[in-house]
């Protein structure tokens, strides 16, 4: 699928505002540039966060939650570290952070860029974090100056893609794959 389509902006949750986490242990515990995601839930708080570090056995349990297979961690910490954006959306807690969405991206960094893995742990689904983080994806994509994005999508979730601009292959025969196995 593609997304040649304007951006919409993705507005954080001001973090004075209603001090739900002051900014220096926001960017104390996810780093640089994380912001909070706005959320009607109004027990927890949820950050999205480029930088804070991944635990792989949590995010591969949280990638299994949604019933994805598990992949060698060492092939998973590579990936990682070659992906052009990760972004973790965290349930804040002061000691231990939870891990409830996780989206990354591959791409040359200035042409074109692929999204992969966007996954949000099915407790939380349906409360808007899905639209949130592909949202805060592409802004940040837009951000390094990528405007032509794609992503490949299960038949069950087009759907959720096409309500936010997505459109699927013009063509519908211009896509190839090749497997090594
Ligand atoms: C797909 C996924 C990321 C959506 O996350 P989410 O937090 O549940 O989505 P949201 O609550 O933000 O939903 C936003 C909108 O999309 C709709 N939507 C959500 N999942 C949908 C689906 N599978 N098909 C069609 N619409 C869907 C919602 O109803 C909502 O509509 P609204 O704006 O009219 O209320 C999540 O369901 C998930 O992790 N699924 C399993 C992994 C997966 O399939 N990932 C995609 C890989 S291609």
């Amino acid at each position: 699928m593609l997304n040649n389509s304007g951006l919409r902006k993705f507005r954080p949750s001001r973090v004075s505002g209603n001090s739900a986490i002051a900014p220096e242990v926001l960017q104390e515990l996810y780093g640089q540039g994380a912001c909070v995601c706005p959320s009607s839930n109004r027990k927890s708080i949820f950050v999205f966060s480029q930088s804070r570090p991944f635990d792989l056995v949590e995010l591969e349990q949280l990638l299994e939650s949604v019933g994805w297979s598990r992949r060698p961690m060492r092939r998973v910490s590579r990936a990682l570290d070659k992906s052009l954006l990760k972004v973790g959306l965290w349930k804040h807690d002061q000691k231990f952070p939870r891990l409830v969405g996780f989206a990354r991206c591959t791409g040359d960094g200035v042409l074109e860029a692929t999204i992969w893995d966007v996954a949000v742990h099915p407790i939380y689904q349906g409360s808007g974090f899905g639209k949130k983080l592909m949202t805060y994806i592409l802004e940040a994509l837009n951000e390094i100056g990528l405007e032509r994005v794609t992503l490949f999508a299960d038949p069950g979730v087009v759907a959720f893609y096409e309500s936010q601009g997505w459109t699927l292959e013009p063509r519908g025969h211009r896509c190839a794959f090749w497997y090594a196995n």
